[in-house]
């Protein structure tokens, strides 16, 4: 058994005295490209890492759900008829109010948001044992990972029948309403729905997947994560402020959402809309061509080709959407005088990871470039590693 899920089984059977029934797991995810594109019901290609979180699991015979993980040892347990009454207000209440700690309602936020979508009276409790190496705060989605593993283990123990897609928008819930983060789908999706060697080109509109090959291995070439250990939290301030300006931008200029202007609309909606809020918009616009353009790329030249878009992406986060940090930054900078292919930040921003696409021999030469240009900078060591697109959820015993 993977080592991380040996752990959710040992921590499981601490808590119950018992063995598993099974174990789910699901992956974190590097986003290759289309930031703050989905809740813009825009264009995205993310694809799963190897980096997963086991979820064992059990029933139990008294209707009550109970959750232990490795982030925090002591178990909370609620009352399955109490879930609704828990995160069925306002949007992260519980989460806010102290009576679930946060990384709780992750799990819980799914087992209530799976329930909600239907009727299913006498579900029997279930204990629930969280193990995870997708690394914490760094844009690879480690809410996801829980997010799908918990999914995919209540859909086995509650028979719910449920899809891929229908997991996926379960943990867009938990995490909207019970977490109180107001992000778009396209982690869940790019977890839930991985394929090895593959990124998955969403629409965000329509939930429509590809499957994109990416060609790195056969062209040499690695994915180099750079985590600059700056914690984010989507639960507060920035995200929010990003999706509140899109919204506007979209209302303003009278479309449904921002997929619906083009880059060639871009020049009326400079007269027509605030500097700040004009470039929010240019960039959510620019950046979902940019994923078309990559798509576009990978098939027609494969991934040598894709360099100039993803440094691209990463000038328009940092100098329009203005999500950066100077680490993000001085890594991709870093990372591009080394010599890589291309580099961006991943994920939602103001911390967190960038990529960059290195050839296989000038990794090690990479990681040290980068490493010094943080020392000169005077931030602490990134902490560097390489990810190769994986699978999605999956029964591992
Ligand atoms: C976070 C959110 C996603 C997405 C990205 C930015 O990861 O969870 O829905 O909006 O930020 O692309």
């Amino acid at each position: 058994m993977n080592p991380t899920a040996q752990v959710a089984s040992n921590l499981f059977s601490e808590l119950t005295g018992s063995s598993p029934e099974s174990v789910w797991s699901a992956p974190g995810r590097a986003n290759l490209i289309g930031e703050h594109t989905d809740y813009n019901e825009g264009f995205v290609l993310p694809f799963a890492i190897e980096h997963r979180t086991y979820a064992a699991v059990g029933r139990r015979d008294d209707g009550i759900i109970r959750v232990v993980s490795t982030f925090d040892r002591t178990p909370v347990e609620v009352a399955i008829v109490e879930l609704s009454a828990l995160f069925g207000g306002a949007a992260g209440e519980a989460v806010q109010s102290g009576s679930v700690p946060e990384w709780a309602a992750y799990p819980l936020g799914v087992a209530w948001a799976a329930l909600a979508r239907g009727s299913y009276p006498g579900v029997p409790g279930v204990d629930i044992a969280i193990a995870s190496d997708v690394p914490i705060g760094a844009g690879l989605s480690s809410s996801a990972a829980i997010e799908g593993a918990t999914a995919a283990a209540l859909d086995e123990l509650w028979g719910l029948d449920l899809t891929l897609l229908d997991m996926a928008k379960i943990g867009r819930t938990a995490e909207n309403q019970a977490v109180g983060a107001p992000t778009g789908i396209m982690d869940q999706v790019s977890s839930i729905m991985g394929e090895y060697d593959s990124a998955t080109f969403l629409d965000c509109r329509s939930l429509e997947t590809q499957a994109v090959d990416l060609g790195f291995a056969n062209e040499h070439l690695s994915v180099l994560v750079i985590d600059t250990r700056v914690k984010h939290s989507h639960s507060t301030g920035g995200y929010g402020e990003r999706r509140a300006s899109c919204e506007l931008g979209a209302r303003t200029l009278g479309v449904p959402a921002l997929r619906d202007v083009t880059v060639g609309d871009l020049e009326r909606a400079k007269s027509v809309l605030d500097d700040v809020t004009f470039r929010r918009v240019a960039h959510i616009v620019t950046e979902n061509q940019r994923v078309l353009d990559t798509v576009d790329t990978l098939r027609a030249e494969g991934p040598r080709g894709i360099g100039g878009l993803l440094v691209a992406s990463h000038v328009s986060m940092r100098d329009d959407f203005e999500i950066s940090v100077p680490e993000l930054d001085t890594a991709v900078s870093a990372a591009l005088d080394a010599g890589a292919i291309g580099a961006r930040m991943t994920g939602g921003g103001f911390g967190g990871a960038a990529i960059a696409v290195v050839e296989n021999d000038r990794l090690d030469e990479t990681k040290q470039q980068v490493s010094s240009a943080f020392a000169a900078a005077d931030y602490a060591e990134p902490n560097q590693f390489t990810v190769t697109p994986s699978h999605g959820v999956l029964r591992d015993a």
